[in-house]
């Protein structure tokens, strides 16, 4: 089996700077790639901006500046906030690079002569905000489209058409016989039933001004979604001078997108994979949606959170544990959080209580009552030696919380993922609790015969938090370094893979460092009262 691990997540539309749905997608996407490269996968992790078509012309056009600015300065905004969120993507695709421009003209033209795509004159529903021709039995009952709650207007046009009936049965075969195609399985049925009806569509718009021209034809630029859909693979250089990562790293492993565009991915992407000759990714993840206070991330109901907002008031890693922490990765999941009167965000009490709970109380306590305090005062900060008695069930708990970590991963169980790894940081805060090694400091200044058991139980913690540091190092990387800095380790957190998770790694003699809260606790309740005593 190959060692590489492509991943991609769906490319944003560059019509408005990114939301907490959009770094919803990306940090899950992150956590998926940093712990795939945790278990020594050669990952490359894709992601990138959908810069053509009416929504991004639009947006351009209400903004009074041309389309190439207006992406331009989005891309630079959504650059930004991922670089704050800490994801670390491989490769950043922008569609209106020439690299792709050029690669999906070629695509275009291969389809053409093969004659998967031909022209003709079609008149149909179609909606703006999907980018898509409806028929009317998928319309909601008041004949909305059932994503925008618009009605979709009568569209005629000569067009181009890609052939995706002639797909459709093998399509069907592969859905059927590749269980791990459509993740997760409840969503398979919807597919299956949707391409039942599936017809030919079409892949060119005369509408449209900004897009890729359809080659031979100036008056039609590309539909949005045939450009946008083949990134995932002019992004690894097909149909371009260079494309030994296209054969280094296709097929995916997983490709991960909302569940409100599934459909183009589980049908038309096959497509045009089948039309091209070429391997089906291994998966097509779909997702949930985050929804605030029970409605959708819209900007007319004005419920719209920035990134910055949750990162300025949480840190990065305050929001990304509680992102993977409380939502079911599949499903959908609330983000229960309160605004103030000019529509800003004010907090999320949710967030607050389980980042205090978990980060700054059983994580950054169990460091600090270790490291900061015991250790500095009884043995100078130094990795003391093992002692066997001390080390009770952690070495199994651990290999077991290992093997489930990575099972719960494989199968895209985020929540399960992390909590697992939070079972073995409240059994190491129990641990502490009942060994009370502040009492066993005492009895040892007493009796020396008391000291092995002693420094057994301060190396016991500082192992299963060196483990802890490893294996939670996906979902909370700034943390897990300020953790990793603290225990002194020589070798870099970065370097390390699934082989060190195994017990007894840590060297006696290893000299820790004395450091500050590595996530202090928010006080909301605290900050609200103080604005009223001062107003
Ligand atoms: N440009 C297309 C995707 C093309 S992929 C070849 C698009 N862009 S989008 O900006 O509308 O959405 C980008 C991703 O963000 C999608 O996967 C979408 O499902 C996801 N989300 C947008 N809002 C979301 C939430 N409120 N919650 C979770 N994810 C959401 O579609």
């Amino acid at each position: 089996m190959k060692n590489t691990y492509f991943l991609t997540t769906a490319i944003d539309y560059s019509n408005a700077p990114p939301h907490l749905g959009h770094a919803y997608e990306k940090i899950t996407a992150d956590v998926i790639a940093r712990h795939q490269r945790l278990r020594g996968k050669d990952v490359f992790f894709l992601m990138g901006l959908d810069e053509h078509g009416t929504k991004n012309e639009k947006a351009a056009k209400e903004k009074g500046v041309s389309p190439e600015v207006h992406c331009d300065e989005i891309a630079e905004k959504y650059i930004e906030t991922w670089a704050k969120l800490n994801i670390s993507y491989d490769s950043f695709i922008r569609t209106t690079e020439e690299k792709h421009k050029e690669a999906v003209k070629k695509i275009f033209i291969r389809l053409q002569e093969q004659g998967d795509i031909y022209k003709k004159s079609y008149q149909g529903l179609y909606c703006f905000g999907c980018e898509a021709f409806y028929l009317e039995k998928d319309l909601d009952e008041k004949g909305l489209c059932p994503d925008h709650k618009r009605a979709p207007e009568l569209v005629s046009e000569e067009n181009y058409f890609f052939k995706i009936t002639k797909y459709k049965q093998k399509i069907k075969e592969h859905i059927i016989n590749n269980p791990g195609f459509i993740q997760p399985e409840s969503r398979k049925n919807e597919v299956l039933n949707l391409l039942e009806d599936f017809e030919d569509i079409s892949v060119s718009r005369e509408t449209v001004k900004w897009g890729i021209k359809v080659p031979g034809d100036d008056k039609q630029v590309i539909y949005v979604w045939l450009d946008a859909l083949n990134n995932y693979i002019t992004a690894l250089g097909f149909e371009s001078n260079d494309d030994s990562n296209f054969k280094k790293f296709w097929p995916a492993r997983v490709q991960i997108v909302g569940k409100d565009i599934l459909r183009f991915h589980a049908i038309i992407w096959p497509a045009i994979l089948f039309a091209l000759g070429i391997d089906l990714p291994e998966c097509i993840y779909s997702h949930g949606f985050i929804t605030i206070g029970g409605t959708k991330i819209s900007k007319t109901i004005g419920n719209v959170i920035k990134p910055e907002d949750l990162i300025n008031k949480y840190q990065t890693d305050g929001l990304r544990y509680f992102i993977i922490r409380e939502m079911n990765y599949g499903n959908d999941g609330d983000f229960a959080a309160e605004f103030n009167e000019d529509k800003s965000f004010s907090k999320c009490e949710i967030l607050e209580n389980r980042v205090n709970a978990d980060l700054a109380n059983n994580l950054g306590n169990s460091l600090n009552r270790i490291v900061s305090s015991i250790l500095a005062k009884n043995c100078e900060g130094i990795v003391p030696e093992r002692f066997l008695e001390a080390e009770k069930d952690f070495p199994d708990f651990i290999e077991k919380t290992k093997d489930k970590v990575g099972e719960s991963m494989d199968k895209f169980a985020l929540q399960d993922s992390v909590i697992s790894v939070w079972d073995l940081v409240n059994k190491l805060n129990k641990y502490i609790d009942s060994e009370a090694p502040w009492n066993l400091a005492k009895r040892a200044a007493e009796d020396s015969s008391v000291t092995p058991y002693f420094h057994g139980v301060l190396y016991t913690c500082l192992e299963t938090l060196r483990i802890i540091a490893i294996l939670a190092s996906p979902y909370i990387p700034e943390i897990t370094q300020k953790l990793w800095e603290q225990l002194g380790i020589n070798e870099s957190l970065q370097a390390q893979n699934w082989d060190n998770i195994k017990w007894g790694i840590l060297k006696s003699g290893t000299e820790t460092k004395k450091g500050d809260l590595i996530y202090p606790r928010i006080d909301s309740k605290l900050a609200d009262k103080s604005k009223k005593r001062s107003s």
